[in-house]
């Protein structure tokens, strides 16, 4: 809801994850920086992909491809001619909109209906509720979803058939007010392309018209047979990647959410033609338990498979993940057919295939994607960790319960008192585990408040050296989420927060 985004945001910014873009001069509209904590952050999410996709398999390898590449890379993709937006202006507040994006809002308004009548059902039926059974048996709620329904694939078809009055006839069918004017003075439905130009080269006569890329996966496709070659790889096998991407994005909101500049984390796995539904099945199957693995909670996700298809895929699903906004996109699984290789082949003049040893016999291999922004995942991450918690003796906490794997600080050491000698032996402690994990040493403060300043940054543990510790070598440890102390030997510290960072 609004308000847990509104949380997310200010806490983003207040506590160093996220900074608008440039803000000194207001920012750039959907440009976003990640701080001192983000970074960490969005570099554990990075790593985490890494290993699960890199590491984890043998027969996937990465590569770190240019974002600049050849001109004829993005006609051969088909993003010369086919990356666009519907576009729609409303003549009044000036204000312009992708004509899609207006016409799902609208749906999510009823889909908010929806959930409002399956609360008050809930509340009504209280243990005896079941959630399915009432959907499939509620008039009105299914009356709701048909309509969500038929006004989506009205849109899909309008846009396929690239029948742009259709799409805007919709618009004003369903009385899409502007937000702000209330009016309904919209322009036609216009098609506008995604990708950023720049140009190459000093002078004007001889500098070629470069793209920044809109996706890492073409850096895969024309390094495919480079990569075959050398790393003598066996079909099936995948190459992953993670770097920057960008799109003139119109619909600039939601935060990280929909950036102009983001990154993805992609991989392409090369396959025999005709095994791709099996293929498809279990990347779709293995990416969710990467999702599940992080424990954000198996109702936050589903699975959304496309009717309408990009021009490239010929099966196509997106795991949803429940968002402070609802469920959105945060990643997708692309059976990509040879689509990507054949058109490189054609443009470059150039053989990209496969020579299979047992049957003796070239062929183009399919492709099967899985395609997920880091940017998504961080945000996902991090509004499903931000809680504000009622504790016993009726005050609140807010903590920032993020997986320690991906926590950007995994302990904090905090000398009860600034004298004594309690600073030396909690520097000690620091200086030790700062070769495993990133520590602070925080002094400020009753201990209290570091306590909620440490819950509040999503630090897992918090290890307090008191005047016992002189005598006996031990600390306090307590534990973010169940806010539990324990007295633990000093020595033990590195295994106790190793094996909460081993997942
Ligand atoms: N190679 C396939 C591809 O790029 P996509 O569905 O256009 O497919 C894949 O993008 C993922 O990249 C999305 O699921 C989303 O997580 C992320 N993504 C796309 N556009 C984005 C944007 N403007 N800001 C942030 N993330 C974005």
């Amino acid at each position: 809801n609004d308000d847990q985004f509104k949380k997310v945001l200010s806490h983003a910014k207040e506590y160093g994850y996220v900074f608008q873009s440039s803000e000194i001069y207001d920012g750039l509209s959907a440009v976003y920086d990640y701080a001192q904590n983000g970074v960490e952050l969005k570099k554990n999410i990075r790593d985490y992909w890494w290993k699960a996709m890199v590491q984890m398999n043998d027969n996937i390898v990465g590569i770190d491809a240019s974002i600049f590449m050849h001109p004829t890379t993005w006609k051969a993709s088909g993003h010369v001619d086919a990356f666009n937006d519907p576009l729609i202006d409303n003549k009044d507040s000036k204000k312009r909109y992708r004509a899609d994006v207006l016409i799902e809002d609208y749906c999510a308004k009823i889909e908010t209906k929806i959930e409002k009548e399956v609360k008050k059902a809930a509340k009504r039926f209280g243990d005896a509720f079941n959630k399915e059974e009432f959907i499939s048996t509620n008039g009105r709620v299914l009356g709701y979803q048909e309509k969500i329904n038929t006004i989506l694939s009205r849109m899909a078809k309008s846009l396929e058939n690239e029948d742009l009055a259709d799409v805007k006839a919709l618009i004003e069918e369903l009385e899409i007010a502007d937000p702000l004017s209330g009016s309904k003075n919209w322009t036609d439905v216009k098609q506008f392309n995604l990708m950023f130009g720049t140009k190459l080269g000093a002078s004007a006569e001889s500098a070629m018209d470069l793209y920044l890329r809109p996706e890492t996966a073409q850096g895969i496709f024309v390094n495919f047979l480079n990569v075959q070659k050398t790393g003598r790889m066996k079909i099936p096998f995948g190459i992953a990647q993670t770097g920057k991407a960008f799109r003139n994005e119109i619909v600039a909101r939601q935060f990280i959410f929909r950036m102009r500049e983001f990154e993805q984390m992609e991989m392409q796995f090369f396959i025999k033609p005709g095994t791709q539904a099996k293929w498809y099945e279990h990347w779709k199957d293995a990416r969710m338990k990467w999702h599940l693995s992080l424990g954000l909670g198996e109702d936050n996700y589903r699975f959304h498979d496309h009717e309408k298809l990009a021009h490239y895929a010929d099966a196509a699903s997106d795991i949803e993940f429940k968002f402070p906004f609802g469920f959105k996109e945060l990643e997708g699984i692309h059976s990509r057919t040879d689509f990507d290789l054949k058109a490189h082949e054609e443009h470059s003049g150039k053989k990209l295939q496969y020579f299979d040893h047992e049957t003796n016999t070239n062929y183009t291999p399919y492709v099967l994607e899985t395609s997920i922004g880091l940017d998504r995942m961080f945000l996902a991450v991090f509004s499903n960790a931000l809680i504000e918690e009622e504790l016993e003796n009726n005050t609140t906490r807010t903590v920032l319960k993020l997986p320690t794997v991906l926590a950007p600080t995994k302990a904090a050491i905090l000398p009860l008192v600034k004298k004594d000698g309690l600073p030396e032996v909690a520097k000690q402690i620091l200086e030790d585990l700062k070769w495993d994990f990133n520590v602070v040493y925080d002094e400020k403060d009753a201990v209290g408040r570091r306590y909620r300043r440490q819950d509040a940054n999503g630090t897992p543990f918090c290890i307090t050296v008191d005047h016992d510790t002189l005598e006996d070598n031990s600390v306090t440890i307590r534990h973010r989420d169940t806010m539990e102390q324990k007295r633990v030997k000093i020595e033990e510290l590195s295994s106790i927060i190793k094996k909460e960072v081993d997942v």
